[in-house]
């Protein structure tokens, strides 16, 4: 009887084994298609030579995304370390992925006060910073020159308050670097669409108001800049001051764009809240996520993107996937 029992239990297991369904996958491959269905540019993420190393996050960088922005690799530490002494290796093993395997790319950045060599932030002399800078977005915007979707060429230049923030650039040369930065962006490259980018762009606030009278100013001598670029690091629950944000963004004129999207806990309803806001709003032409899984997130604590750190769909995947069905 033992003995039937043993056998009967071994057969059970084979049986299982043989014939029972491989676990449910969640399915992948609807954001930016989803996205793209909707008449938007590309959802693209952040990525960099260490995360298109990680297999499982390639293959969803395929599959979801139409694009990947250099989480740090074209930043100017990364490319002129040393002045005059370029270094494209990260960067143009990210441009050569993106370009063979067909997404699009927007690069970033080429004028910021941080991850900035300290032989450029001592610069005391108008003259030579120009010169610093027109180089520096010569060569590096030079090299990709027609491979670039846009460029966020100008980073993170306002206070709270909506006032310039003090940096080299400002304090050397006024509001007038942004203009030298973009003068030089569009001499190097003739068709990136050129962005100006900052953070805490979340709500119709008074920085908001300070980049809309800024980017006046600014083109008033002519359209220097193209763009405008909310980076959107949300808190949770942080997401309801979106579309009052990029519709006063909007009223420029210009395009929009939602450059380096992570919410904290990465709720479905914040991140429906964000999508449907770019939906609202027909100037707002793509969203990028900081990153594809919470593995590889600058705030990985805050568990803030739509894969978990197996790489999984979230619920938030799901329910932004299921509005852009
Ligand atoms: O490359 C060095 C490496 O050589 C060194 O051994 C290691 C030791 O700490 O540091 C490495 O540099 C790190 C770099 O990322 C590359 O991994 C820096 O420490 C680290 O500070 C840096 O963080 C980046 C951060 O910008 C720097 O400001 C994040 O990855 C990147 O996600 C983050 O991105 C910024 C956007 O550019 C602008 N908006 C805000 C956003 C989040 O801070």
């Amino acid at each position: 009887m033992q003995k039937l029992l043993a056998l009967v239990s071994v057969a059970l297991l084979f049986q299982q084994s043989a014939f029972a369904a491989p676990a449910a996958t969640a399915a992948t491959g609807l954001l930016n298609s989803g996205f793209t269905s909707k008449g938007k540019k590309f959802w693209a993420s952040a990525a960099d030579p260490g995360t298109i190393n990680i297999s499982q996050n390639v293959a969803l960088l395929k599959s979801d995304f139409g694009g990947v922005t250099p989480e740090n690799s074209m930043k100017w530490d990364a490319t002129e370390p040393s002045q005059n002494q370029f270094n494209f290796g990260n960067s143009d093993t990210l441009v050569n992925w993106a370009t063979s395997n067909g997404k699009l790319i927007r690069g970033h950045t080429l004028v910021w006060h941080s991850q900035l060599p300290s032989w450029v932030a001592s610069i005391t002399d108008s003259a030579t910073l120009t010169s610093v800078i027109q180089n520096h977005i010569s060569n590096v915007a030079g090299r990709y020159s027609g491979k670039l979707y846009a460029w966020d060429v100008v980073n993170e230049c306002l206070n709270e308050d909506g006032t310039l923030r003090s940096s080299v650039f400002f304090n050397v040369l006024g509001e007038n670097f942004i203009t030298i930065a973009f003068t030089a962006a569009r001499a190097a490259d003739a068709t990136a669409k050129l962005y100006i980018n900052d953070y805490n762009l979340d709500s119709n606030n008074a920085k908001v108001q300070g980049m809309v009278s800024l980017v006046g100013r600014i083109n008033a001598s002519g359209k220097h800049i193209d763009g405008i670029g909310t980076q959107m690091h949300l808190s949770a629950g942080g997401a309801g001051g979106a579309q009052a944000a990029l519709t006063a963004l909007a009223a420029t004129g210009l395009d929009v764009a939602i450059t380096e999207l992570d919410i904290a806990g990465a709720a479905a309803s914040d991140y429906t809240a964000v999508v449907n806001a770019c939906l609202a709003v027909s100037q707002c032409v793509s969203i990028t996520s900081w990153g594809v899984s919470d593995a590889n997130s600058w705030r990985a604590s805050s568990t803030p993107l739509l894969f978990d750190t197996n790489y999984q769909p979230k619920a938030a995947y799901t329910a932004v996937t299921q509005l852009l069905a």
